[in-house]
C-alpha cells in the first residue's frame, strides 16, 4: 500500500488557518482521500493534556521546558497518530508541526535553534511533512484578529515584538526549505487566499 502524504499548516496565531484547513480537508475528501485532521500541541490523549498546560496562561515555564513538552506531545503525535495513519494509507492533514516550534520557541522565545535541531533529529529523524502551508498576514492583521476573541491563550497574549520574531522565523524557515514550505498570503481576501491554496497542492501533490 502507497504511504498517504502529510500536510502541515503553519501561520501566526490569527492567520486563519482552522478555515484553510477545514477547506483542504473537504478538498481532499472530494478528490476520495480518506483524510486524518489533527493538530500540536495535542492529537493525542497525552498530547491534549500537554497542551492544555503549554496554552493556560496561569502556567509559567522556563522557554526550554515549553520547547521539551512540544515535542514531548509530538513524540506521542508521531507515535500513535501521525505515522500510523500514513502507512494505512491515509493522509494526514496537520495543523502545526515543528515549524511551529522554530518559529515560536526558536525565535518568539529565543530557544538556540541547535537546540531545537537536536529535538527535532531525535524525535522525528528525517522525517518531515511532504508540504508544508505557511499562512502569512501582516502582525497587525493577525493581532487584529485574535485580540477580537474574548480570551487569549499563554501564546495569545504575548506583545507584538514577540510575534514580530516568530513572523521573523517562519519567513526564514521558508527560505531556507523552499521546497516543501510554500508561503501563502493570507492577507488577500479569501477566495483568493483558497485559490492560491488550491493551485499549490494541486501542484505539489497531484501533478
Ligand atoms: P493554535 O494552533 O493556534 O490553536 P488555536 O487556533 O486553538 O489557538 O494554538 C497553538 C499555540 O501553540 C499557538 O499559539 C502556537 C503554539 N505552538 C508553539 O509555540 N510551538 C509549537 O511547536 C506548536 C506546535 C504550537
Amino acid at each position: 500500500m502507497q504511504r498517504g502524504k502529510f500536510i502541515t499548516l503553519e501561520g501566526l496565531d490569527g492567520a486563519g488557518k482552522s478555515t484553510h484547513l477545514t477547506w483542504l480537508e473537504n478538498f481532499l475528501e472530494d478528490k476520495g482521500i480518506d483524510v486524518v485532521t489533527t493538530r500540536e500541541p495535542g492529537g493525542t490523549l497525552l498530547g491534549e493534556q500537554l497542551r492544555a498546560l503549554l496554552l493556560d496562561p496561569s502556567q509559567y515555564m522556563h522557554m526550554e521546558t515549553e520547547a521539551l513538552l512540544m515535542f514531548a506531545a509530538r513524540r506521542e503525535h508521531l507515535d500513535k497518530i501521525i505515522l500510523p495513519s500514513l502507512h494505512r494509507g491515509e493522509w494526514v492533514v496537520s495543523d502545526r508541526f515543528t515549524d511551529a516550534s522554530f518559529a515560536y520557541q526558536g525565535g518568539g522565545r529565543g530557544v538556540a535553534f541547535d537546540k531545537l535541531q537536536i529535538l527535532e533529529q531525535w524525535v522525528q529523524g528525517i522525517f518531515q511533512p511532504d508540504l508544508t502551508l505557511y499562512f502569512d498576514v501582516p502582525i497587525e492583521m493577525a493581532r487584529q484578529r485574535v485580540q477580537s476573541v474574548k480570551i487569549t491563550d499563554r501564546f495569545e497574549s504575548e506583545h507584538d515584538q514577540f510575534f514580530h520574531r516568530v513572523r521573523e522565523a517562519y519567513l526564514q524557515r521558508v527560505q531556507q526549505f523552499p521546497e516543501r514550505i510554500r508561503l501563502i498570503d493570507a492577507g488577500q481576501p479569501l477566495h483568493e487566499v483558497t485559490i492560491a491554496l488550491e493551485g499549490i497542492v494541486q501542484e505539489t501533490l497531484f501533478n
